[in-house]
């Protein structure tokens, strides 16, 4: 990795702190690294009523490209139960495999982090096969 994997990972915990989860108490804190090297950090935001709920991932995401960055390498993603460790790495949802696909492509790195010790590493490319993207819909 050309990146400090750990301190995308330790964005992420710090982001994580920020989660606003009254109804599943299940926080997530997600980095994302931007191809020149500024990171975008988000947490999850939920809603009483429920659907209009927002990942850590698109938090982070949808930051990044209100502020005009547009190219991403990689996100660091951890989320468990409030008070807990997590026993299991939380991948991003199917909507945001899809939003970040948009931005990411097959190449974006996806790092599923327990600790800063203890993650696994993976790409958009596996989470998302045969993705249907901008590429689709471009003109010819
Ligand atoms: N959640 C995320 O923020 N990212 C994921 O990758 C999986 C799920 C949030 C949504 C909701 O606030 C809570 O976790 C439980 O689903």
């Amino acid at each position: 990795m050309d990146f400090d994997v750990a301190a995308l990972i330790q964005a992420a915990f710090s982001a994580r702190e920020y989660a606003y989860t009254p109804y599943s108490h299940f926080k997530v804190g997600a980095a994302l690294l931007c191809k020149h090297g500024k990171i975008y950090t988000g947490c999850n935001i939920e809603s009483a009523t429920y659907s209009p709920t927002n990942c850590a991932e698109r938090t982070a995401l949808f930051k990044a490209v209100s502020e005009g960055e547009r190219e991403f390498s990689a996100i660091a993603v951890v989320g468990s139960l409030e008070g807990q460790k997590n026993t299991l790495v939380t991948s991003p949802c199917g909507v945001c495999r899809q939003m970040l696909y948009e931005f990411g492509g097959d190449d974006l790195i996806v790092i599923l982090a327990k600790s800063l010790e203890d993650y696994q590493i993976t790409t958009l490319g596996e989470l998302l096969p045969l993705a249907f993207g901008p590429q689709n819909i471009a003109q010819s």
